[in-house]
Formats: C-alpha cells, sequence, structure tokens
C-alpha cells in the first residue's frame, strides 16, 4: 500500500493582511493540512505570530492545523498553543536540551507531538523519542525564511524511515519543496509536505485556483514517486 501523501501549505507565504481567506482558500484547492509558522526572532532570525493569531486561524482551519515552532523556549507556551487549537505542535530538538520532557507535555495537552531537526542535527537525534512523537519534520532548509534552495537530506529521511519501523510516524518535509522535489522526497520515505512559495507562487485570494494548480503539482510529483517506491 503506497504511503498516503499530504500536502501542507505554508501560511508563511500567505497574505498576512489576510489569513482567514488565504486559509479558506488553499483549503477549498485541495490542501490536506495547514502548516503554521510561528518564529520568534530569537531562535529564528525572523518574527511572525503567537498564540492569538494562532488562534485566530483556528476559526478558518477545517482539517489539520499543524503548527511549527521556531521558538526557544517552548515550554512556557505549550498551553497557550493547546487553547490556540494546534492539532499537531511541532518543537525543534535543538531549542533546549529537554525534548523529551517537551514531548511528553505537548502530548499531555492533548495535541500530537512533532519533534523538527535542523539541517545539521543527524536522525539519529529522535532514536529515543519514536515512541513519543506523532512526526518528525525534517528541515530542508534552515529554519527562518520561506522561498530557500532545497538541501538534499535524502539519507536523512531513508535512516528515519528504516528506525520509524512499523511506528505511526510521519516525516514531514519543510523547505524548498516544489514539484522537483517531491519526488525524492517521497521516495526516501517522507508522506507530509510543506510547501510555501511553490503553493502560493502566482496566486492569490482572488485567484485561488493557481493554489490548486500548484498543489496537484506538487501532489503528482510526489504520489508518482511514492507509488513507484
Ligand atoms: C521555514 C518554514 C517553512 C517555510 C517553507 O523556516 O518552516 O515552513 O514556509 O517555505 P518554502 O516552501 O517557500 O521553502
Ligand atoms: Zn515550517
Amino acid at each position: 500500500m503506497p504511503r498516503a501523501i499530504k500536502i501542507a501549505p505554508s501560511i508563511l507565504s500567505a497574505d498576512f493582511a489576510d489569513f482567514g481567506r488565504e486559509i479558506r482558500a488553499i483549503e477549498d484547492q485541495g490542501a490536506d493540512w495547514v502548516h503554521v509558522d510561528v518564529m520568534d526572532g530569537h531562535f529564528v532570525p525572523n518574527l511572525t505570530f503567537g498564540p492569538p493569531a494562532v488562534k485566530a486561524f483556528r476559526k478558518h482551519v477545517k482539517t489539520v492545523m499543524d503548527v511549527h515552532l521556531m521558538i526557544a523556549p517552548v515550554d512556557p507556551y505549550i498551553e497557550a498553543y493547546a487553547e490556540a487549537g494546534a492539532d499537531i505542535l511541532t518543537a525543534h530538538i535543538e531549542a533546549g536540551p529537554h525534548i523529551h520532557r517537551t514531548l511528553q507535555a505537548i502530548r499531555g495537552a492533548g495535541m500530537k507531538a512533532g519533534v523538527a531537526l535542523n539541517p545539521g542535527t543527524p536522525a539519529e537525534a529522535v532514536a529515543h523519542l519514536l515512541d513519543l512523537t506523532d512526526l518528525v519534520c525534517v528541515m530542508t532548509v534552515n529554519p527562518g525564511f520561506g522561498g530557500q534552495k532545497f538541501l538534499d537530506m535524502m539519507d536523512k529521511i531513508t535512516r528515519l524511515r528504516e528506525m520509524i519501523g512499523d511506528r505511526e510516524v510521519h516525516i514531514e518535509i519543510d523547505g524548498g519543496v516544489d514539484p522537483t522535489t517531491a519526488p525524492l522526497v517521497t521516495a526516501a520515505g517522507a508522506d507530509v509536505l510543506v510547501a510555501g512559495s511553490a503553493v502560493f507562487r502566482g496566486g492569490s485570494v482572488d485567484n485561488p485556483q493557481v493554489y490548486g494548480q500548484n498543489i496537484r503539482a506538487i501532489r503528482a510529483a510526489a504520489t508518482g514517486a511514492a507509488d513507484a517506491a
């Protein structure tokens, strides 16, 4: 059975003055999840939004709100993101010394727990976390900005898929995903593809069909590879 591929557009590439309509547009056009990039200007050199904004997004998300925290520390904010309505909350392993506790706390607050790995962090870093996590996010850019060039992390993805075995853990790829790179990562074992610029490019809330074309192009490329793998 081929793995079901999920496309998670990142609203980092949306119109920041129109999040509600942007979220509805990408979902109407076939997004499986909505990826929300939280940045603190400290863990990463960019700043986006916090719990009140994420709570406001929730009202528009009908699918799955996938919240990617690029913040340090994480633990003091877990409850706020649960209250904001995150379905999946992902923390970076590099954000502090106690990721094990963080993942326990995320599940304890009723959310699915994700762990993200920067490009310089090896797959083995999550070896003792796989029973505590629902999703491993492999960064294929250095986090902080959309529109960066894809970094080849295929050996890391392959290794993670072996390590995960028959556990129900998603492998999510974040950064530089487009119809060219999507088949490479799905062939290596990824099943959730975050895409910012490759989904929003050329479209707008007044021309949302372009979002649909972009999502379908990524999915077609990714699914062909997954079926062949
Ligand atoms: C990067 C973010 C990504 C970003 C991806 O720090 O975590 O989710 O929006 O953007 P693209 O798809 O443009 O590389
Ligand atoms: Zn992200």
